[in-house]
């Protein structure tokens, strides 16, 4: 089964949560597009009352485009599931976010739900996190030497091979947030502190949000080559 039909499986699993007069929060990425159309679709064919709060433009977008019921967390900040994708997941159901550079709306959306639900493919479980490059979202003013305290605090803390990069467009100009900020990748390898990573992290001046989600999600769906797994955060 290809990694799309794992993550529509997964969305579609998911939709438990569109129900008649529930605000739900839509991620933003390939597998939360997946879910965005199912949840448009069910809304319409039921003719649910339900509230949807996107996370970034381009969610916002289409589910415009399919008619959905949108409001805005400033409307809406208690939210009743936020259904998105992630980068990768471990067994504590930490996550790695921001691939797609939406990480603070996300997160923002994410930690103002009573759930936080994740939906993937199979590719997204680890046994450790950091193969993926986590994001870190800082200021634009003093950008470099927030990546040179970043740096410092990671040689502290024993990733002596980190490698960082501001990200950059696919035509090569620098990424830029919705919220107007430039994005630092970190390679890690392997994660083996992330509570205490994204302390030092959260603690360093000019970084606004990280991509670690820890003490967020509580259940991961995750479509899989034998069909669709629910794991809830004991
Ligand atoms: C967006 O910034 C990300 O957090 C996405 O949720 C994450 O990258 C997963 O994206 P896919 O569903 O496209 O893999």
């Amino acid at each position: 089964m290809s990694a799309d039909t794992q993550k529509k499986a997964a969305a579609e699993f998911a939709l438990k949560m569109v129900v008649n007069g529930a605000t739900v929060g839509l991620g933003t990425g390939s597998t939360a597009n997946y879910f965005i159309e199912a949840a448009a679709a069910k809304a319409k064919r039921d003719k649910l009352d339900t509230k949807f709060v996107p996370t970034s433009q381009a969610t916002y977008a289409l589910a415009q485009k399919l008619g959905m019921n949108l409001v805005t967390i400033e409307d809406a900040p208690f939210i009743d599931a936020t259904v998105d994708g992630c980068d990768e997941f471990d067994g504590s159901f930490r996550l790695i976010k921001g691939g797609g550079g939406a990480l603070h709306r996300e997160k923002i959306v994410g930690s103002s739900s009573k759930f936080m639900i994740t939906i993937c493919d199979a590719s997204k479980k680890v046994e450790t996190l950091g193969a993926f490059p986590l994001p870190i979202e800082v200021s634009k003013f003093g950008v470099n030497a927030t990546a040179w305290k970043i740096e410092r605090a990671l040689v502290h803390l024993g990733y002596k091979d980190a490698k960082m990069s501001i990200r950059v467009t696919k035509q090569g100009m620098p990424f830029i947030t919705e919220s107007g900020n430039p994005i630092i990748d970190i390679r890690l390898g392997k994660i083996t502190n992330a509570e205490q990573l994204d302390g030092i992290l959260n603690n360093t001046p000019g970084v606004i949000e990280t991509g670690l989600f820890i003490g967020i999600c509580g259940v991961v769906i995750m479509g899989t080559d034998k069909g669709v797994v629910e794991l809830t955060r004991a």
